[in-house]
Order: structure tokens, then C-alpha cells, then sequence
């Protein structure tokens, strides 16, 4: 992605802190910002997600919705909520047919990527590795838009 700085690198060792960093970038997010989250099963990427909506405010369960593909929660800032998970798409034109719009929502896709790209001028990607031994999880970051330079971002808030 031209203009994206390298990515930054955040250890989190538990899951209280996966939930902690979500809350601080939940209180973060402003309409139009995609977060797109990847990583192997119980990388943690609800469980940050969980954080983001509470740090928006999100009103009801954030879960991992076992059959639903997307759900969305209104939040104190009036700003819609959308938790979706890709993980049963097979194509981004079956995102489509969700008729979301991106620009006018603050959303977060489980297993975005291949997906995320080109749906927001503003997209933060987080990968996520999993040390099965350790437990520690190590997230990249990159990003787009007022995300492109990263680091900046989040040492600045
Ligand atoms: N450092 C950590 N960060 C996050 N979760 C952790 C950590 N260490 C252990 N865990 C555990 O890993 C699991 C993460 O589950 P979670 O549902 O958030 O993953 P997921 O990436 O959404 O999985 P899936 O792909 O199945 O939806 C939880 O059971 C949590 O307790
Ligand atoms: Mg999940």
C-alpha cells in the first residue's frame, strides 16, 4: 500500500490485555474506519472485538456470531456498530449483498482480509499470531487512510 509506514508491533500476553487494547481502540474509531482482523481460530480476534465495542459503547452482545455473517449495534455516538465475521464467504460480492455502508459506519470484519480492501479510505489491518506454548499473541499492524501512518496513531491518542 504506497504511503503505508512499516507496520507496528504490539505483544499482548493475555486476554484481558487483547480486551484492553480492544477498548482503547474502540474509543478511537470514528464513522467511516474499518478494522479488518486475521488470524488462525481463537487467535482472539472477538475477543478484541468485544473490547472495541465496549470502548464505543456498543449497545448489546458483541460474540462471535456462530450464524449470523454480520450484527450490528448502535453505540452512544449514534454511529452504527458492524461486527461482521467472513469466515463462511466465499466471495466479497456476498459481503455486498449485505448492503452495508462502510462510509457511514464504524465496522470491524473477522477474517477480512481479501475482503476489507477497498471498502473504507480509512482501514486499520491487524494480523494477529497466536504462540501456541506461550499464549502470547503478536498483532501487526498497517493501515490506510488516517490509519497509513500507524504508529503515529496510536502513539499520539
Ligand atoms: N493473549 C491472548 N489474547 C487473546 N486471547 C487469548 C490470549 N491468551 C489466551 N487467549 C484465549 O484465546 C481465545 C481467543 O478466542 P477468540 O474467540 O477471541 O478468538 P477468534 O480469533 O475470534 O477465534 P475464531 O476464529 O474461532 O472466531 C480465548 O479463549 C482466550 O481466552
Ligand atoms: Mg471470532
Amino acid at each position: 500500500m504506497s504511503g503505508a509506514t512499516a507496520p507496528l508491533v504490539l505483544e499482548i500476553a493475555t486476554e484481558d490485555q487483547m480486551h484492553t487494547f480492544g477498548v482503547r481502540l474502540g474509543s478511537l474509531l470514528i464513522e467511516g474506519d474499518l478494522v479488518s482482523l486475521n488470524g488462525p481460530l481463537g487467535a482472539g480476534k472477538t475477543t478484541l472485538t468485544r473490547g472495541i465495542g465496549e470502548g464505543l459503547e456498543a449497545q448489546g452482545n458483541v460474540s462471535s456470531p456462530t450464524f449470523l455473517i454480520a450484527r450490528t449495534h448502535p453505540t452512544a455516538s449514534g454511529t452504527p456498530f458492524h461486527h461482521i465475521d467472513a469466515y463462511r464467504l466465499s466471495s466479497p460480492a456476498e459481503l455486498d449483498d449485505l448492503d452495508i455502508d462502510f462510509a457511514r459506519s464504524i465496522s470491524v470484519i473477522e477474517w477480512g482480509k481479501g475482503f476489507a480492501e477497498g471498502l473504507s479510505e480509512s482501514l486499520l489491518t491487524i494480523d494477529i499470531e497466536r504462540d501456541l506454548e506461550t499464549d502470547l499473541r503478536t498483532l501487526s499492524l498497517q493501515g490506510q487512510g488516517r490509519f497509513a501512518n500507524v504508529a503515529e496513531f496510536f502513539g499520539e491518542h
